[in-house]
């Protein structure tokens, strides 16, 4: 096979949900499917539990075995397809969106019972940033829900994107009988069962005495009804609006049933796209190229907390990656040889000889990587589209352990490179601040402050609103950092960002100062210094 062939049969994607729509349990189908796995439960039983809030003991004691469903990836008919895992917590929403930039398309589970729910809104406000294809899975039909009207115009007005169903479910609760298929014109019946369920046509059923009884004259009406409200409504499938994000391909089914499970995973295979082209600080680059690059998107450490060692996944975006071939890395501007590099597959780990556009590595690392570094064969580019978003939660730091300070200090750098949090340092102050998305980080980090690196530390809370990245006309950037010097900090990346105490006096900052944009979220690595 040669390369284009291999970048042409890769599927690299992640699913998305709200906790318990139904995320783990599709995706173990979908790796039972590609025989990845013999049994359900795999999966699940190395799942993050969600429900733990304050458990992050519990996170620490899984950490190893998330390594293990960061990617999943396997075989399947002729496609190498990789999904890649995003966490459920709420809490690690950061995490979440740091990998939706090494994907192609997303799957976006929603649960039939509730609808559209709050964290679905904001992945998928990520995903517009990217113009990401979205497939949609409404799943829990064999629960009782909303009519799947509502849930279409939910998800059209709740996400801006207009709706396609594919398939159209055949009552529900517990008279859910199955889906019709509206491109291949059939009805597929539910049978928990087996596998492999029925097939029949509308005119059969509608013909049949025998069938109106098993399914039921009332569904039998609605489906009918439904058929010709869904092609006299909507638009008709446009794979370009698809695949530039603005409208999804929606499949109704049972994920803990395994129905209609199959027909989106083929569907999938036929819709998506293959590795994408990609916008670095000085060109676009094409999985194509000749040259190999690739970016790190997900560190995940301490797989063994004596040695400090940690993964750098890597998305391989375009060319060859080869073992123990010299790499740029152009933040160090230096070169690096790796002997291990490590593909992920369902099962098992390995080390692997070569890995093509849309796959990940797993990278060995000794503290030289951070989120967004970039690998290439010599160039000096990093790619773009990685965001950081303003923390919700700000607190500053008091060493307890005047003796450790460098530990301390060190430790929270090296937290930061993993993506844990974000640290701001006071322009004024020098002081340290740690801003994070939920509670739970500021107990990781104390805990894995203390373990790894002998150090302790308080977190005192803070009246900041948001972290705003300001942009625009020099001058009157300026003018903000002389008028609020106490609410003026540096990001990692030695930008200023404005502090706001709260909405009203962000407001009055960009009134006063209209030449100068404030945004609650900033790229990574803007700068690329020339060698
Ligand atoms: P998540 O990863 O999105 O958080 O969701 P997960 O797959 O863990 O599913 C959340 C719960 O919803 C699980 O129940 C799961 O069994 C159930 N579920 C998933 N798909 C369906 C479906 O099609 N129909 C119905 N009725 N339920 C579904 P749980 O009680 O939390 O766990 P478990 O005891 O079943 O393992």
């Amino acid at each position: 096979m040669n390369n284009i062939q291999e970048i042409q049969r890769r599927r690299t994607f992640g699913i998305v949900s709200h906790p318990d729509a139904g995320k783990t349990t599709l995706t173990e189908k979908l790796l039972y499917f590609g025989g990845a796995i013999q049994v359900a439960g795999e999966v699940k039983a190395r799942k993050i539990k969600k429900y733990a809030t304050s458990d992050f003991m519990e996170i620490e004691k899984q950490r190893g075995i998330s390594v293990a469903t960061s990617v999943m990836g396997f075989e399947y008919k002729d496609y190498k397809i990789n999904i890649l895992d995003t966490p459920g917590h709420k809490d690690f929403c950061e995490d979440t969106y740091r990998t939706l930039t090494a994907v192609d398309s997303v799957i976006m589970v929603i649960d039939h019972v509730k609808g559209v729910e709050s964290q679905t809104e904001k992945l998928l406000e990520v995903c517009r940033m990217r113009n990401t294809p979205v497939i949609t899975f409404v799943n829990k039909l064999d629960r009782e829900g909303n009519d799947i009207f509502d849930t279409l115009d939910e998800i059209e007005k709740k996400l801006s994107i207009g709706v396609n169903p594919f398939t159209v479910p055949i009552g529900m609760g517990k008279s859910f009988k199955g889906i019709y298929h509206l491109q291949q014109k059939e009805i597929i019946l539910l049978d928990n069962q087996s596998n492999d369920n029925e097939k029949i046509s509308l005119e059969e059923i509608n013909s049949s005495a025998e069938w109106q009884q098993k399914i039921g004259k009332e569904n039998i009406e609605k489906l009918n009804n439904d058929i010709e409200l869904i092609e006299t409504v909507y638009e008709k499938f446009d794979r370009k609006k698809y695949l530039v994000g603005e409208t999804t391909p929606i499949f109704f089914g049972s994920g803990v049933n395994n129905f209609g499970v199959r027909e989106l995973l083929h569907s999938f295979l036929e819709l998506s796209p293959p590795p994408q082209k990609k916008q670095t600080t000085v060109k676009e680059i094409l999985p194509e190229d000749r040259e190999f690059s690739g970016f790190v998107f997900k560190i995940h450490a301490n797989i063994d907390p004596k040695h400090r060692n940690r993964i750098a996944f890597l998305k391989v975006c375009s060319g060859v990656f080869q073992r123990n071939k010299k790499y740029y890395h152009v933040r160090h501007q230096k070169e690096f040889k790796f002997s291990n590099p490590t593909a992920f597959m369902a099962k098992e780990s390995s080390i692997l000889e070569k890995a093509y556009p849309g796959d990940i590595v797993g990278l060995y690392d000794n503290s030289n990587f951070k989120i967004g570094d970039t690998l290439t064969e010599g160039e000096n580019f990093f790619f773009q589209g990685i965001p950081t978003f303003s923390p919700e939660i700000f607190k500053s730091v008091t060493n307890n352990d005047p003796l450790k300070q460098k530990q301390l200090y060190k430790g929270i750098a090296q937290l930061m490179d993993e993506g844990v949090a974000q640290q701001f340092v006071m322009n004024f102050s020098g002081k340290t601040i740690i801003g994070t998305v939920g509670e739970l980080q500021f107990e990781v980090i104390q805990y894995r402050l203390l373990h790894e690196y002998s150090a302790s530390c308080e977190f005192s809370p803070l009246p900041i609103y948001k972290a705003c990245w300001m942009s625009g006309k020099q001058t009157e950037i300026q003018k903000i950092i002389n008028r609020y010097p106490q609410f003026i900090a540096k990001d990692k990346d030695e930008q200023f960002v404005y502090l706001a105490e709260s909405p009203y006096f962000l407001q009055r900052v960009q009134e006063d100062f209209s030449e100068v944009q404030f945004s609650f979220s900033s790229e990574v690595n803007k700068k690329v210094e020339q060698k």
